[in-house]
């Protein structure tokens, strides 16, 4: 065990081996972490590595914000279960009043649950309930969770949904404009001519009749599919598709909201208001807490017990959401977000400049990634995940924690914590510099 001054060893009794957790939980990393501080996760043996992975985009505040940490403790020595069904409290109140304001436009109600998957499912049963439609869309690259519901909505990736039919029906997918590999591409987003519109337009004429359609699921920036960002004009026009057929537009902003992209919610970014926005991830720091935002009057379609659970709107989950959103408004997280996203973003370009085998680099706010390619085969884009693996790998080597992503897992993300600084961000380019190179990228 390796002892440092300000990072004592954890003794006492030997852990179990890692063998007592199932595989399924596919893993980047063996560390055994025994705390977390800001952008940084120190393990059992004091080692310290930067975090820009953040829990999969949830510690937003970083790790165990003292604020958040506070008001944890202090809600668990009160009450740790108020059921929503059964009464009012304190934290929940206030939360369903301040998130009746967080995004610009509304009437906005909230309705509150546990994980990102249990929102999206309530997005949807909202949705149906609401227009009385039976039909979902949702988009090619799109990630809304594993759940019955939700899996038949994702397709990110085949290890989402591909062993697990049969799937719920009534769900059809259209395009999404991926301007780097689009047919004759790459595009550069603003002169970007992606057919999303044209295939959107084909799939009304030859899967589904418009009026069938509840609502549309979309992700403003594309996560566990590769960290894309539309070209400018896609979202407003889509909302204005969406208003034509009577279409419902469902924003997940499960991993885009609470100010990882350099606005509250992504879909700011477009000055598009939604029908129904999905949370979960950075609302609570890595407290269980999920919910969406939908028009007032879209939510009374809802009759009394028609939808709920146990554990929804939890209380303790509440107060961490309620010191969670007070410090991303008084420490100013949404600006640094954009501002760290910035500097980022010029980072991963120099490196795409230097190293061949980046073949995009992207990102909007603290929501960044690379795509590595094979440069020298097809047409250049051919996706590389061996080298996205041993890049990831030499990353950790030198205490860098970066996620991947995309349908070819080709894809470097990073996921900083909105509270990362400038000499965070500049030692993680660095340590991606090194890592490339050692890669041979
Ligand atoms: C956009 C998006 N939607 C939904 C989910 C599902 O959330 P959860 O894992 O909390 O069920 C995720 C999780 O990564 C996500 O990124």
């Amino acid at each position: 065990m390796v002892e440092t001054a300000d990072a004592p060893a954890v003794s006492g009794t030997p852990l179990p081996d890692h063998s007592v957790v199932p595989g399924v939980w596919s893993r980047i990393t063996n560390l055994d972490v025994d705390r977390g501080e800001g952008s940084w996760l120190i393990t059992r043996d004091g080692e310290r590595y930067l975090d820009y992975s953040s829990g999969i985009g949830v510690t937003n505040t970083g790790h165990a914000h003292p604020r958040v940490a506070a008001a944890v403790a202090a809600q668990a020595q009160k009450l740790l279960h108020g059921q929503q069904n059964i009464l009012y409290h304190e934290p929940g109140l206030r939360l369903y009043d301040r998130l009746r304001t967080v995004l610009p436009g509304g009437p906005w109600q909230a309705f509150l649950s546990n994980s990102g998957a249990e929102a999206v499912e309530a997005s949807v049963k909202l949705a149906r309930v609401a227009t009385g439609r039976p039909v979902m869309m949702a988009f090619r690259y799109g990630y809304h969770g594993r759940t019955g519901q939700t899996m038949a909505l994702t397709t990110a990736k085949d290890v989402y949904r591909a062993a697990f039919e049969p799937l719920p029906g009534s769900v059809y997918h259209t395009s999404y404009p991926y301007c780097y590999r689009a047919p004759g591409g790459p595009h550069a987003p603003e002169a970007c001519t992606c057919d999303w519109e044209a295939q959107l337009d084909l799939t009304f004429h030859q899967l589904i009749y418009p009026e069938q359609v509840a609502g549309i699921i979309i992700e403003p920036v594309l996560g566990e599919g590769g960290y894309i960002v539309p070209p400018p004009g896609f979202l407003p026009r889509l909302r204005e598709i969406t208003r034509q057929h009577g279409i419902l537009l469902i924003a997940d902003e499960v991993q885009t909201g609470f100010g990882r992209t350099g606005e509250m919610f992504a879909i700011q970014h477009w000055d598009v208001e939604p029908d129904i926005v999905v949370m979960a991830k950075g609302i609570a720091s890595g407290l269980p807490l999920s919910g969406i935002l939908a028009h007032k009057e879209l939510l009374a379609s809802w009759k009394p017990g028609t939808h709920g659970g146990t554990y929804g709107g939890n209380v303790v989950s509440c107060a961490a959401a309620n010191a969670t959103l007070d410090v991303i408004e008084e420490e100013g997280l949404v600006a640094n977000a954009r501002e760290r996203g910035t500097q980022f973003l010029a980072g991963l370009r120099a490196l795409k400049a230097k190293y061949p085998a980046i073949g995009d680099a992207r990102g909007l706010g603290l929501m960044v990634a690379i795509e590595l390619v094979k440069p020298g085969s097809g047409d250049g884009r051919t996706p590389d995940p061996d080298l996205t693996k041993r890049i990831q790998a030499e990353a950790l080597s030198r205490k860098l924690i970066v996620l991947t992503a995309g349908t070819y897992v080709n894809v470097i993300r990073i996921i900083p914590p909105l509270v990362t600084t400038a000499a965070e961000v500049d030692q993680a380019l660095a340590i991606l510099d090194e890592s490339l190179a050692a890669a041979g990228a």
